[in-house]
C-alpha cells in the first residue's frame, strides 16, 4: 500500500516554527510569468501551510512575508504584495470562527497606507482570543526590532538593558523563540530575520521554491528537526 505517511505532531520540543518564504520571483520567472504571479501562488502556499500547522499541534508559527529591505523592489511588485495582504486579511476575517488562529503582525505599521494599517489592527484585535499564534512579519527587520525594543526600554527610563528588557519589547513577545527556522529556495542566510530570537534555532534549508512548498515539505522539516540534538551550549 502506498498510503500517506502519518504526519509528525509537535510536542514541547517544537513549539514554534518560522518560515522564510523565499523563491516566489524565481518560481514565476521559470514559467515566463511576472513576479507578482509568484507572490499570488506563494500566498496560496502560505494559507495551506497555516492550515496544516493548525492540525499538528503547533502553538506558534511565524512567516517572513515582507522585509524592511523589500521596499527597494519595484513599486508594482510592492503594490502587488500589499494587495495580496489586503485580500488575505479579508479572508482571515471571514474565517475567524473556523480557524483558531491569532494573527500578530511583526514590524512597524506606519509605512503602510492608512486603510491597510487599520485592517491589520482590526484583524489582530478580532483574532486576539484564538489559540495558534501566527506572526506575520510585514515590514519586519531584525535590526529594526532590536532598535525598537531598546528605544522603548530607554523611553521607560532604563539606562542599562538586560535580556529581559529586550525580550519584553520584541515584536514577537507573545511567542517563545523559534525552535526551527525553515528557508525555501536554496538560500542559506537569515536576511535580517529574527536576529535575536534565532540564537539557538535549528536551521533547515530546502531547494523547494515557496509556491511549491507543501505540507509534506513541512513534515520533512519537522522529521529532520526531531533527528537533531540540541545543546544550548551545554552538552
Ligand atoms: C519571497 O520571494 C517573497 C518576498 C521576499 C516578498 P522573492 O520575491 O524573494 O523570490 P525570489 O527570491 O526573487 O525568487
Ligand atoms: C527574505 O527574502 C525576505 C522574505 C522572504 C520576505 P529576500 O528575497 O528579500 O532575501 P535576500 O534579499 O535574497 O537576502
Ligand atoms: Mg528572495
Amino acid at each position: 500500500m502506498f498510503g500517506k505517511k502519518k504526519p509528525v505532531y509537535c510536542d514541547e520540543r517544537l513549539r514554534h516554527i518560522a518560515f522564510i518564504m523565499d523563491g516566489n520571483g524565481r518560481w514565476a520567472k521559470g514559467r515566463g510569468m511576472p513576479r507578482s504571479y509568484g507572490h499570488k501562488v506563494g500566498a496560496k502556499a502560505f494559507k495551506e501551510a497555516v492550515k496544516y500547522c493548525s492540525t499538528i499541534g503547533l502553538g506558534h508559527m511565524t512567516v517572513y512575508a515582507f522585509s524592511t529591505e523589500n521596499w527597494r523592489r519595484p513599486r508594482e511588485e510592492v503594490d502587488a504584495i500589499l494587495a495580496l495582504l489586503d485580500e488575505y486579511i479579508e479572508e482571515a476575517l471571514a474565517d475567524l470562527a473556523q480557524n483558531d488562529v491569532r494573527i500578530v503582525f511583526l514590524g512597524e505599521k506606519t509605512p503602510f497606507p492608512d486603510a491597510l494599517r487599520e485592517k491589520m489592527e482590526h484583524l489582530e484585535a478580532e483574532s486576539a482570543n484564538n489559540s495558534l499564534i501566527l506572526n506575520i512579519a510585514m515590514n519586519y527587520g531584525g535590526r529594526d526590532e532590536l532598535l525598537h525594543a531598546a528605544n522603548i526600554a530607554i523611553a521607560e527610563g532604563k539606562t542599562t538593558l538586560t535580556e529581559a528588557d529586550i525580550d519584553a519589547h520584541l515584536y514577537t513577545k507573545l511567542s517563545p523563540p523559534p525552535d526551527l527556522i525553515v528557508r525555501t529556495a536554496n538560500e542559506r542566510r537569515l536576511s535580517n530575520f529574527l536576529l535575536w530570537q534565532s540564537a539557538y534555532a535549528e536551521l533547515y534549508f530546502t531547494d523547494v521554491l515557496w509556491p511549491d512548498f507543501k505540507p509534506r515539505h513541512i513534515d520533512a522539516a519537522i522529521r529532520d528537526f526531531y533527528a537533531r540534538k540540541r545543546n544550548f551550549g551545554g552538552h
